[in-house]
């Protein structure tokens, strides 16, 4: 009797002392907080990795749980195991023998809040059903945060120049990748869009649409909207942005008269070049004839032109003999 106590003693305090089989030897990462929008769907991030061995997807069954009760699957390769609550609307994205065991979820429901935990069992050989590991992930779980509406876009820019061209970017963050929201504008055809895809951190995305124009004079005052189409019930959401068009800078008020008064002085200069060389033989007459008083204004013209020659000259020439003494 006391033999027998002894021994369960010992199992137990072996039990309590030696780790039961594998654990401690898988690592899952998985995303903890989410969003998802009600109706759309979610994609959760996870990983889990046995470093003792890689391990076949053959012999890998990945299950999804409630995190209360390991027997709510909310995910399992068995669909009748599944609450039917769940059932058909999730799956796993990723490869088991990869290490990925990303979850998606669709037609999100308002109480699909979780927290659900990833478990993961191994079996015998390929064919066998029978398991001969298990490791629940119980504290790696990932709590979806629920949202009614969607994220509205931000819209950036810089300030639109008349004739020059434009760019507004829309973004939108989501947390379903596999069926992403469509971005579309107000404005412009397809060919002044293009759009990015990418993953701003762990399980949030972003899809940014770029719009380029060239905005002119009849734009300002324009407002211009970008919207977001979410997967499932169509829901939308959008954000929109009133142009106010600068002027380009331009020199017109400078160029047009410099331009008018070159263009009146070549014509005149231009003229009086043909009236000279057309009445040259008159002008010559007139000279001849007229020679006194042309003679006169001549020498006129020269006295103001030359002030040496004027009749103060001579004084100029005394000064300059005194100083020779
Ligand atoms: C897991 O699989 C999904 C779907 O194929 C993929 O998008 C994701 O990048 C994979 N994750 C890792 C860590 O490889």
């Amino acid at each position: 009797m006391t033999g027998e106590i002894f021994l369960k003693l010992c199992l137990l305090i072996l039990g309590v002392v030696s780790p039961p089989v594998g654990a401690g030897e898988w690592t899952a990462s998985v995303v903890r907080n989410m969003d998802a929008l009600v109706h759309s769907c979610v994609v959760v991030p996870c990983s889990f990795s046995h470093p003792k061995e890689t391990l076949p997807t053959a012999r890998l069954r990945g299950q999804w749980h409630r995190s209360k009760d390991r027997d709510q699957l909310i995910y399992y390769e068995d669909n009748t195991r599944v609450l039917e609550n769940f059932r058909g609307r999730t799956r796993l994205l990723g490869e088991l023998g990869k290490g990925n065991c990303s979850l998606e979820m669709t037609d999100i429901k308002s109480h699909d809040n979780g927290p659900f935990c990833f478990r993961i069992e191994l079996a015998r050989t390929e064919t066998d059903t029978q398991t001969v590991d298990k490791f629940s992930f119980v504290e790696d779980c990932v709590t979806l945060h629920m949202m009614s509406e969607p994220n509205a876009p931000s819209l950036t820019h810089k300030d639109p120049i008349q004739g020059r061209p434009f760019t507004i970017t829309c973004s939108v963050t989501h947390t379903c990748p596999t069926a992403k929201p469509t971005v579309t504008w107000s404005r412009g055809s397809a060919d002044d869009v293009t759009e990015s895809h990418r993953e701003i951190h762990r399980g949030l995305w972003e899809v940014s649409s770029v719009l380029t124009f060239i905005p002119e004079e009849k734009d300002d005052y324009q407002e211009v909207t970008c919207t977001a189409l979410f997967n499932g019930r169509e829901t939308t959401s959008s954000s929109k942005m009133t142009l106010y068009v600068k002027r380009s800078e331009n020199y017109n008020h400078i160029i047009i008269p410099v331009a008018v008064a070159l263009g009146s002085a070549a014509i005149f200069g231009g003229l009086c070049f043909l009236m000279v060389k057309k009445y040259r033989k008159r002008i010559e007459e007139l000279q001849r004839q007229d020679g006194t008083l042309f003679n006169r204004l001549s020498r006129i013209s020269r006295r103001i032109r030359s002030p040496r020659e004027n009749p103060s000259g001579p004084r100029q020439d005394k000064s300059y003999v005194s100083y020779q003494k």
